[in-house]
């Protein structure tokens, strides 16, 4: 699988009822007018937008056929059964200010919402779920609701997804989220809640998808996790949980595709257990406090694409893993001492993500040769012994966005390196690289070229001073100028 189609996968994954809705918002279904209240519903939400600068709601006009207006959906006869307003995050204008109003609740047979990057509808949780019995899919994303989730959310017992991601919710996850038995999907994740993670989440038996990312949760990830026997995702990253990994998560063994839980204050040992993970896709442990080694048994995560346990304190050795194609791996800031760029890595066909910042790798550049460099977009050896010269390998990666070898023995005329137009990000400082600095750097976003044997004008470009300084001769802006 190419790059594109894995991220594309990864991204819209979470949320298949979307892939169907944006099937199906294309069909225009022929129906004469739709029902008065449908219709008195939407334009009363639309009422309550104060601000929509691109357009989104231009079509939802009196009098026009409300199952005709862009976002809506009717599926049964003349009603209404579900909004689809999606924000373009990559183009400014792309949102709607306002309120969800009131009338909304008049759609009765709504059962989806489905509300993504609107950015800027504030107010508090939405008081009309609690009024439209048909709903079943609440996906409410990226805007600014704020203030607590209400106890009442357990009364919502039909929904079988529901995503409050991205908003501003703060306070604790009521207890009653235990009587949403129904959910496949719940997503509360970048929002500011705090408290501990709720154990009645253990009563939500069919969730295939669990994500609280980006909270302020703390406490102990609770001991729960054999009541989902169809979890597929769980996203704990960028909390200040605590503790163990508790035992149970090892009876998601057979169908858990991604376990996320970088960023939170995680401790002891990896367990041998996640070795079993036999449909694992990404595994993130990084930025906790692991110690110990990673379990041998990580020789059996074959299907493993994305590896990130860096910024742990593990130690050698680190098992020989039997996967054909690793995508992304970082396992930066360890007490590993690898010598060599794992073989695994090298022969890998697919990989664009290298992290191996001090990893104790103590190679020659010039000899490694990974087996495929067409998809590389970032490699990070800093904080190595490794030697020799980068030029090669740079002359082969010819999408490369970031490359950073601080702190290592590569010794290399600049002059001679390959700087690709993709590349934003070079970092060499602390080696022993000599010659001039190309005009090619004009193009980068960030430059470090400190502390190496650098000589002669600098092109003209707007690095601070500790990108250049520590050379043997470099001058011009932000260094003195140089001598005539
Ligand atoms: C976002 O909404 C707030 C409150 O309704 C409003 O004051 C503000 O102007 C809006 N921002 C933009 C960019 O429209
Ligand atoms: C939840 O699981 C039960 C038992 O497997 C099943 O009958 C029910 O249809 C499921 N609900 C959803 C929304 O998948
Ligand atoms: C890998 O899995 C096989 C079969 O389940 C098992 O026999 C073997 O011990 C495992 N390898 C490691 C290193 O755990
Ligand atoms: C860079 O690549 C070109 C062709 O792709 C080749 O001719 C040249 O020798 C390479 N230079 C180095 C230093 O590998
Ligand atoms: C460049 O690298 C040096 C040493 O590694 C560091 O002290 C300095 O802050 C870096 N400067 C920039 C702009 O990254």
């Amino acid at each position: 699988m190419n790059k594109l189609s894995r991220s594309l996968s990864q991204h819209y994954f979470p949320s298949p009822f979307l892939v169907f809705i944006l099937a199906v918002y294309f069909i225009k279904i022929a129906s004469a007018t739709c029902h008065v209240d449908d219709e008195a519903g939407l334009l009363g939400f639309k009422s309550g937008i104060t601000h929509d600068p691109s357009g989104m709601l231009t079509t939802w006009k009196t009098g026009t056929d409300c199952c005709s207006w862009a976002g809506i959906n009717c599926l049964f006869d003349d009603r209404v059964t579900s909004i689809s307003l999606f924000g373009q995050l990559d183009e400014p204008n792309s949102f709607l200010s306002g309120t969800i109003s009131p009338s909304l609740s008049k759609v009765q047979y709504l059962n989806g919402i489905y509300f993504q990057n609107l950015r800027n509808i504030s107010g508090h949780f939405p008081d009309i779920l609690f009024g439209l019995p048909k709903l079943l899919y609440v996906y409410i994303e990226n805007t600014k609701l704020s203030g607590q989730i209400p106890v009442s959310i357990g009364r919502l017992t039909q929904l079988e997804a529901l995503s409050l991601a991205g908003n501003r919710f703060s306070g604790p996850i009521p207890s009653s989220i235990s009587k949403l038995t129904q959910l496949t999907q719940l997503n509360l994740g970048k929002n500011l809640l705090t408290g501990q993670f709720p154990i009645g989440i253990k009563q939500l038996r069919n969730l295939t998808y669990l994500n609280l990312e980006q909270n302020k949760l703390s406490g102990t990830i609770p001991d729960i996790f054999k009541s989902f026997p169809d979890l597929r995702i769980l996203t704990l990253t960028r909390n200040a949980f605590s503790g163990k990994i508790p035992e149970s998560i090892s009876s998601l063994a057979p169908k858990l595709i991604y376990l996320e839980l970088g960023h939170n204050a995680l401790s002891g040992q990896i367990p041998s257990f996640l070795g079993k993970f036999k449909a694992l896709d990404t595994l993130d442990l990084s930025w906790n406090s692991f110690t110990g080694v990673v379990p041998k048994s990580f020789a059996n995560l074959t299907k493993i694409f994305n590896l990130d346990l860096s910024h742990n304190s593990l130690n050698d050795p680190f098992p020989q893993m039997n996967v054909k194609g690793i995508e992304s791996l970082d396992l930066s800031y360890n007490n590993f001492h690898l010598k060599q760029i794992p073989k695994w890595v090298t022969s890998s066909p697919i990989i664009y993500s290298l992290k191996l910042a001090k990893c104790g790798i103590t190679i020659k550049l010039d000899n490694w040769k990974p087996a495929e460099t067409y998809f590389y977009d970032f490699i990070d050896v800093s904080e190595n012994e490794i030697s020799g010269s980068p030029v090669a390998l740079l002359n082969r990666t010819d999408f490369l966005v970031g490359f950073k070898a601080a702190g290592n023995k590569l010794k290399f005329d600049l002059g001679k390196l390959r700087i690709v137009e993709t590349l934003k990000e070079l970092d060499i400082s602390r080696n022993l690289v000599y010659g001039k600095v190309p005009m090619a750097v004009t193009g980068l976003k960030r430059l470090n070229v400190s502390y190496n044997h650098l000589c002669g004008q600098l092109p003209k470009t707007k690095f601070p001073v500790s990108s250049v300084v520590g050379n043997d001769c470099l001058c011009g802006s932000p260094l003195p100028p140089c001598k005539l």
